[in-house]
């Protein structure tokens, strides 16, 4: 194969299994995500780490797919909400959005599980101030965040 001497060929484990993959200097993580891979369960909205709708988890912590350089994931492991998902059903944390009503659109669920996810594996017993923290960049137009922080309550 002939390799584009503008493309970075990088490396990283996605939602567990790893890919190869040639990225220009300049692509964004979630558009690499979203149209080079065909996860779109990664949302766009803002585009400057404002929204929170595009985090994924870069070595188990949130970050912002649309302000991440694709090539800094190379060897690391990224997990999107495809990967959070059991056998193509609600994972542990979306099933206690959807059982407390968490979810109005929905937009802004993929970051927030993804936060929540992050949250739960750092502190399985989180505090009110704890989960305010973990939720403060992350923006739900919908719910008033109630049922939002019901929810990560949920699974402690
Ligand atoms: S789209 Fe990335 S933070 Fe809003
Ligand atoms: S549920 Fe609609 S933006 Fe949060």
């Amino acid at each position: 194969m002939t390799r584009n001497p503008e493309k970075l060929p990088i490396g990283f484990a996605l939602n567990g299994d790893h890919i190869d993959v040639e990225v220009a200097p300049h692509e964004l993580l979630i558009d690499v995500l979203r149209d080079r891979l065909g996860l779109t369960g990664t949302k766009k909205s803002c585009d400057v780490e404002i929204c929170g709708a595009c985090t994924v988890l870069v070595e188990g912590l949130p970050a912002s797919s649309c302000t991440t350089l694709a090539a800094d994931v190379d060897g690391k492991a990224v997990t999107t909400i495809e990967g959070v998902s059991c056998g193509g059903k609600p994972g542990p944390v979306q099933q206690a959005f959807i059982d407390c009503g968490a979810i109005q659109c929905g937009f802004c669920t993929p970051g927030m599980v993804m936060v929540t996810t992050a949250l739960i594996r750092l502190h399985p017993k989180p505090k009110d101030e704890q989960i305010k923290h973990f939720l403060r960049g992350n923006i739900c137009r919908c719910t008033g965040y109630v049922k939002i922080i019901e929810g990560v309550k949920s699974l402690a």
